[in-house]
């Protein structure tokens, strides 16, 4: 229950979703699949490459776990309590196949990558096991698993990037989309298991991404969200003799494709942030000024047992960097409290660096012990679980705090808003998001707008997580 505290979603508090097209006719598949995603972005972005990948074979989803032939599991295994909803909900689908017994049930991402096929001896009902980097193995896989055989691809691989794999956008609203690429990540932070779940890191092709958003433009969407687990290292060099693509470039290469194409990104590392990339995003209008700048702690001797190679000063200068050169831009934060050893006082310089920092928003949790990471082979989970959520607890309140306050000094300034469909309460109602990735909700007055466009927006009123506004003519 403290595990997260924004509305927002992420990691394994986003709650699992069954994806299915809206756009397919059922009728024209052989069989039906069903997959539900937990946990970060590039899990959802996976699923849409694993349903695009079904599609080809003759699969189509369905939303409706009842009619599946085959159940998918997308899971996460960032923290324990991550594992254990998707565990649960296993033992859901286990009933199901047990009225149903020719449906398969298929475990895929970072859990079976972390288990491997343990996993099959754990949890007797599941049929295949596959890892983020085996999804193009996934027909050969289910025809094993369709002759009795129990099917386990994990393998992890130094260049699968499904560069050319269109996916099949689920679920989506039509407006914004996730485009990912790069997959895995090199930088071993000592808590982490994404290393070892997602294996090395890797490029994918410029040319590859900037398609994949061409596309995605020219089919009426208005946002693309580059997605990767350290994007600022993304580094691809298209031929020996031609020049390398970095993140900055290939930012703005994204930008470039059209000027009403807003353009995000997630994740950056403080480390590899360059000005390079700030400047990038203060020349072009439609890259948005929000960077998620994950912190993790406030004090520099955990940050060093973290493995994170930044100071409590280096971050707090990286932090005064992206103000001074883009004054309008949005930062929030991931922080976890109780890592090995946090003392109060760690702790009080992580909440002084919130403070310092002003986020406008943060993801924050209490450490989670992960089996094989370098936390778990070095130092010992030493801070006893009512300290971890007591702290989790005072970070929470700080950030509330910070986060109503940012929403208060947004009031009287107008903002433009790509409208991204109807508000959550009312019908009457627009939402839609400002360049720095603030909710804002407004009356859709006698105007006639449709999601995807761009308005400008005065804001009235807020509470603690959304903007308030009315429309300006
Ligand atoms: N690649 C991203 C983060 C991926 S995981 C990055 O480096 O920013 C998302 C967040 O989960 C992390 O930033 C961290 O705050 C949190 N997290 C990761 N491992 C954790 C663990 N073992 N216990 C608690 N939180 C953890
Ligand atoms: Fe994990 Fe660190 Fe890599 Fe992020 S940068 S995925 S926290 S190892
Ligand atoms: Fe979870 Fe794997 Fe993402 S562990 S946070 S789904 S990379």
């Amino acid at each position: 229950m403290f595990d997260l505290a924004t509305t927002k979603v992420h990691n394994e508090a986003r709650q699992g979703e069954a994806f299915a097209p809206f756009d397919l006719d059922p009728n024209q598949f052989k069989r039906r699949f069903y997959i539900e995603s937990y946990g970060c972005q590039m899990n959802f972005s996976d699923s849409e490459i694993v349903a695009s990948i079904l599609n080809e074979e003759g699969f189509g989803a369905t939303r409706n776990v009842e009619e599946a032939d085959l159940i998918f599991l997308n899971t996460c295994s960032i923290r324990e309590k991550a594992e254990q909803t998707v565990r649960k909900r296993l033992t859901e689908f286990k009933k199901l196949k047990k009225r149903r017994p020719g449906t398969l049930v298929g475990v895929l991402g970072c859990m079976a990558e972390r288990l491997k096929a343990k996993l099959l001896e754990e949890e007797k009902l599941v049929d295949l096991v596959i890892g983020p980097d085996a999804y193009r193995t996934l027909p050969q896989l289910i025809s094993e698993a369709d002759g009795g055989q129990k099917a386990v691809n994990v393998l992890l691989s130094r260049d699968e990037t499904y560069a050319d794999i269109s996916p099949v956008r689920l679920n989506s609203n039509g407006i914004t989309a996730f485009v990912s690429i790069m997959r895995g990540c090199n930088n071993m932070c000592s808590f982490c298991v994404v290393p070892f779940t997602r294996g090395r890191e890797r490029s994918r092709d410029a040319e590859s991404i900037i398609r994949e958003c061409k596309d995605l433009y020219e089919a009426g969407y208005k946002e693309v969200t580059l997605l990767g687990q350290n994007v600022d290292s993304y580094y691809y060099v298209p031929e020996a003799d031609e020049a390398p693509v970095t993140f900055a470039k290939l930012l703005e290469k994204v930008a470039l494709i059209a000027p009403d194409l807003r353009v995000r990104f997630s994740t950056s590392h403080p480390k590899d942030i360059t000005d390079e990339v700030l400047f990038t995003m203060s020349k072009y209008e439609n890259i948005c000024k929000y960077i998620h700048l994950p912190l993790q702690s406030g004090s520099t001797r955990v940050l060093q047992l973290m493995n994170r190679s930044y100071t409590r000063e280096w971050y707090m200068a990286k932090v005064d960097r992206i103000k001074e050169l883009l004054p309008e831009c949005g930062i929030s934060s991931d922080v976890i409290t109780g890592f090995c050893t946090e003392t109060e006082d760690d702790h009080k310089e992580t909440i002084s660096m919130l403070q310092y920092a002003q986020y406008d928003m943060s993801y924050m949790f209490f450490y989670s012990e992960r089996p094989g990471t370098l936390a778990h082979r070095r130092y010992t989970d030493d801070i006893p679980e009512g300290i971890k959520k007591r702290r989790l607890q005072e970070i929470v309140d700080v950030q509330s705090k910070l986060s109503h306050q940012s929403n208060l000094r947004d009031i009287g300034k107008t903002f433009k808003v790509l409208i991204e469909g109807d508000s959550k309460k009312s019908k009457t109602a627009w939402m839609g998001r400002t360049s720095q990735n603030k909710v804002i909700v407004f009356e859709k007055m006698h105007y006639d707008l449709k999601p995807g466009e761009y308005v400008l927006v005065y804001v009235n009123g807020c509470t603690q997580a959304t903007l308030l506004g009315e429309l300006v003519k």
